[in-house]
């Protein structure tokens, strides 16, 4: 790709790839560890199983996999790759080495930046807004990004409100430099609101609170308004997007929403009006896997052959912090 002095620096999403451990929790086997039952479950949720990672198998494991399938699909050498950044809230280590030095040292990617993002399950898209700011900047020419999770970690499993909900996974993209405005990352808008943040945490760290009998063992969620403010954040953010670039939603070819709740993206897409063929739609499968949630998604469509160079995908997350945000991708890949 030869990028001209005068031409304008776009970047693109060049590839997708994930991996799902092999390990799978139903929704018979939760009924045997809590007071709950799978009509419930698919009811409420839409959910019917969930991946679990081996014991040694850690989120950077889990994001290498996706990785390697990324680096493949983009056509480049993993030494092309100056930046790797990770979205993750359950890390190797409790902030350092970053999940992403571990990554990067896996796929003997050296000398680069790398770094961790903390923005729970909107991680993915913080991650491909820097990403995309770094090479727009002419800075940066292919950066891996990672959205990985082995949630089951921090997961409570004698907690019906939660330990339903979540699963392991891992999902990686290359996001390069173009001149092609028709393969560019269009928008992404992100955004926070510490507010809230009571409402859904995982255990407090130790630094600042060892003497804290209060300190959380495991991910605590109130669950109902949790779903409440999602449906309505999820929502007017693509109701923003779309209006800030003057795009109708019948010109979006793929709506892949955050897979947390059956019922949060049907609210979502029918006060949206997007087709359900159009709705990528995993959350039965894998459950909500936070960051890996979005990429993991994409590639499931991607894999089946539903996403083409140039179709015009409208990405749309939100989780804790609260965290929350939108994008809209010409699809730069093969
Ligand atoms: O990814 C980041 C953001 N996270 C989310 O977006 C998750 C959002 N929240 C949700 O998906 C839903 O709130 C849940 C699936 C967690 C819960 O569903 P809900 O419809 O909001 O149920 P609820 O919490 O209002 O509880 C309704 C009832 C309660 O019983 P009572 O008080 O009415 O007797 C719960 O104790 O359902 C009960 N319940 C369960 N029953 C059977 C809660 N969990 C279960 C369960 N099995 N697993």
């Amino acid at each position: 790709m030869g990028v001209l002095q005068n031409d304008k620096i776009y970047a693109s999403l060049k590839s997708i790839g994930a991996y799902a451990p092999l390990k799978v929790l139903n929704n018979f086997d939760l009924e045997q560890m809590v007071e709950t039952t799978d009509e419930w479950i698919q009811k409420r949720t839409g959910i019917q199983e969930r991946r679990i990672a081996n014991e040694d198998e850690l989120t950077s494991d889990l994001g290498v996999k996706a990785s390697l399938l990324a680096i493949e699909r983009a056509g480049i050498d993993a030494k092309e790759i100056d930046a790797v950044i990770c979205a993750t809230l359950t890390p190797d280590y409790l902030c350092m080495p970053a999940t992403a030095c571990i990554i990067a040292s896996k796929l003997g990617i050296k000398d680069v930046m790398a770094f961790d993002v903390s923005a729970a399950c909107s991680g993915f898209i913080y991650v491909m807004y820097i990403a995309k700011s770094l090479i727009e900047s002419g800075l940066h020419k292919n950066i891996l990004i990672v959205g990985a999770e082995k949630l089951s970690g921090v997961v409570d499993y004698n907690d019906r409100g939660t330990c339903i909900l979540f699963g392991d996974g891992g999902g990686a993209a290359i996001i390069s430099a173009t001149t092609e405005k028709k393969e560019a990352i269009l928008d992404i808008q992100i955004s926070a609101d510490g507010d809230y943040a009571h409402l859904l945490m995982t255990p407090r760290s130790r630094v600042t609170h060892s003497n804290d009998e209060k300190t959380l063992e495991y991910l605590q969620m109130a669950g109902n308004e949790v779903f409440k403010i999602a449906v309505k954040t999820l929502t007017n953010d693509v109701i923003e997007i779309l209006e800030k670039n003057g795009i109708q939603s019948s010109q979006i070819d793929h709506f892949i929403p955050h897979q947390a709740n059956y019922r949060i993206i049907e609210a979502v897409r029918e006060k949206l009006n997007f087709p359900v063929e159009k709705t990528v739609l995993t959350v039965q499968k894998y459950g909500n896997t936070s960051a890996a949630s979005i990429p993991m998604a994409m590639n499931e469509a991607y894999e089946a052959g539903k996403i083409k160079n140039g179709d015009l995908i409208l990405f749309d997350t939100f989780g804790g912090g609260f965290t929350w945000g939108s994008a809209l991708v010409y699809f730069g890949g093969k």
